[in-house]
C-alpha cells in the first residue's frame, strides 16, 4: 500500500454552478435566465425537470457551508448568476442578488473557507439571449460590464477568479446540438458564440487588470485527451482535428493568440468566414494567473468520411467502465492532459476546477449513502494528480464535481454527482455520501492511502 501526500499548500475543494442548486429562480427582484427559459419549455429536459427549486440553496447556504465546513474544505467553487445581480443583463444591478453573494462569502470566510468565484456558468440573461446571445458581439462588453460590477462589490473578499466555465460547452452545446439553453442548432453560430466567449473573457481580465484588485484571475476549460482509435494515418488526422476542435479552439487563442489553422480553414470554407476583428486575438491571450482543468473523460477517435463537417466519430472502448452518464473512466487521461497542456500551452499554475463521477446512488436501510464506485473514481483520479505532481507539473488543487447532488442540465435530476445525497422528495434532506467521509480523511492527511 503505497501513501501519497500532497504539498502542505495543496488547496482542497468541491465545486457547483448557480442554476444547478440555488432555486429561487424569480425571487427578490432575479431576471429570467437562457436556463429558466430552456427548462420551461417542454421536452428540453428530461422528465420536465427544471431549476426553479433545485437543491434551494439560496434559502440553505447556512447549512451548506456547515456541511462544507464538516467535510474540511479549504476552498468552495461556485458561480454568480448573472441575471440574479442584472436582472437584464445590463444596467440597474439588483442589490438583493448581491447581498445573497455577499452573505454567503461571509459564511464561507467565517468557516474558514475560500470562495473560488466563476462569473459565467451558463446561465445568461434572457434579455440578452433576446438580443441574440453569444451571437452578438456586444454581448462580451455586457459581460465585462457585469465582470467590473462584481468585482468591484465582491473584489476585496474574493481573491480567485474564473471568468469562464467551459466555454467550449456554452458554444456547442448551446449553439450546435442544441442539448443545453438557448438551444440553437447552427454550426456557424457556434463557432461565432464560441469567439465572442473568448473575446469576453479577455475584456474581463482586462477590467480586473484596471480596477487593480490583488487576486488571480483564469479561466476553466472541459478538455478531453484524444487518442486516435488505430494507428491508420486517416485516424490519427481524424484524432488531431479532434483535439483542435475540443482543447485547441481555446486552448491555442488563450495562450498562443491564434487559432489552430487547419480548423479554422475547414470552418471558413464550409461555414462561412468568422468574424474576428484584428486587436480580438491579443485580448484574448493577455496573461491571466492561473488555468483551470475540468476533467471527466477522454476521446477515442475514428476517421468517418461521411460524417457531417468534421468527418470524424468517436467511439467506445468496450473493455472500459463507465460511469452514469455512459463516460469512460481513464484516470490516465489526467495524468495525459496535464502533461500536454503544461508542454505545449502554458507553465502557469493549474487547477483541476471539476472532476468527478455519477452514479446511481441510493439511500441504503442503515440511512447512509454506500458509493464506493465514486471513492474508487476519485482515488484513481488523485493517484494521476500525484503523478502529475511528481513529474513537475505546477498543480495547486483540486475541486471535485460536486459538493451535492444537483441539476444536471439536460438530464435533470436523473443523476447524482454530489459528496451530498439530496433527498429532494424529503424536503431536499442532505445526507453525506461515504465520499464524504472519505473525502474529509484526505483533507485532514493531505494525502492518501492507495
Ligand atoms: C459542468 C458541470 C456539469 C458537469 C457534469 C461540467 O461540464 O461544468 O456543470 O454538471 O460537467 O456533467
Amino acid at each position: 500500500m503505497e501513501k501519497i501526500v500532497f504539498p502542505e499548500d495543496f488547496v482542497w475543494g468541491l465545486a457547483t454552478a448557480s442554476y444547478q442548486i440555488e432555486g429561487a429562480y424569480a425571487e427578490d427582484g432575479k431576471g429570467e435566465s437562457i436556463w429558466d427559459r430552456f427548462s420551461h419549455t417542454p421536452g428540453k429536459v428530461f422528465n420536465g425537470d427544471t431549476g426553479d427549486v433545485a437543491c434551494d440553496h439560496y434559502h440553505r447556504s447556512k447549512e451548506d457551508v456547515s456541511l462544507m465546513k464538516e467535510i474540511g474544505l479549504d476552498s468552495y467553487r461556485f458561480s454568480l448568476s448573472w441575471p440574479r445581480i442584472l436582472p437584464n443583463g445590463t444596467g440597474q444591478p439588483n442589490q438583493a442578488g448581491i447581498d445573497f453573494y455577499k452573505k454567503l462569502i461571509e459564511q464561507l470566510l467565517n468557516a474558514s473557507i475560500d470562495p473560488m468565484v466563476t462569473l459565467y456558468h451558463w446561465d445568461l440573461p434572457q434579455s440578452l439571449q433576446d438580443k441574440g446571445g453569444w451571437v452578438n458581439r456586444d454581448v462580451a462588453k455586457y459581460f465585462a460590464e457585469y465582470a467590473g460590477i462584481v468585482f468591484q462589490e465582491l473584489g476585496d473578499v474574493v481573491d480567485k477568479w474564473i471568468t469562464h466555465n467551459e466555454p467550449w460547452v456554452a458554444a456547442f452545446n448551446g449553439y450546435s446540438s442544441g442539448e443545453h439553453a438557448p438551444g440553437i442548432r447552427d454550426n456557424y453560430a457556434s463557432v461565432q458564440a464560441a469567439h465572442h466567449l473568448l473575446l469576453s473573457h479577455g475584456l474581463a481580465v482586462a477590467r480586473y487588470r484596471e480596477l487593480g484588485l490583488s487576486g488571480e484571475i483564469g479561466i476553466t476549460l472541459n478538455v478531453n485527451p484524444t487518442y486516435p482509435a488505430t494507428d491508420s494515418k486517416e485516424d490519427q488526422k481524424a484524432a488531431d482535428i479532434y483535439d483542435d476542435y475540443i482543447n485547441g479552439w481555446f486552448l491555442e487563442p488563450l495562450f498562443k493568440g491564434s487559432y489552430p489553422q487547419e480548423l479554422l480553414a475547414i470552418y471558413q470554407q464550409k461555414l462561412g468566414p468568422i468574424p474576428i476583428d484584428q486587436e480580438d486575438m491579443a485580448v484574448i491571450s493577455q496573461e491571466i494567473d492561473f488555468l483551470g482543468i475540468n476533467y471527466y473523460s477522454r476521446a477515442i477517435v475514428k476517421d468517418n468520411p461521411a460524417a457531417e463537417l468534421l468527418k470524424f466519430d468517436t467511439v467506445a472502448n468496450k473493455d472500459a467502465k463507465y460511469t452514469a452518464m455512459g463516460w469512460e473512466i481513464y484516470p490516465e487521461g489526467l495524468y495525459d492532459i496535464l502533461l500536454i497542456i503544461n508542454q505545449k500551452y502554458t507553465a502557469k499554475p493549474l487547477f483541476i476546477t471539476e472532476n468527478g463521477a455519477a452514479f446511481p446512488d441510493q439511500i441504503s436501510t442503515d440511512g447512509r449513502v454506500h458509493d464506493q464506485e465514486r471513492i474508487e473514481y476519485l482515488r484513481q483520479h488523485l493517484e494521476m494528480a500525484d503523478r502529475a505532481l511528481k513529474a513537475g507539473i505546477p498543480l495547486k488543487g483540486y475541486y471535485f464535481w460536486s459538493l451535492m447532488d444537483n441539476f444536471e442540465w439536460a438530464y435533470g435530476y436523473s443523476k447524482r454527482f454530489g459528496f451530498i445525497f439530496i433527498d429532494y422528495a424529503n424536503q431536499q434532506k442532505r445526507i453525506l455520501k461515504d465520499s464524504a467521509y472519505w473525502y474529509q480523511d484526505v483533507i485532514k492527511n493531505n494525502g492518501l492511502t492507495l
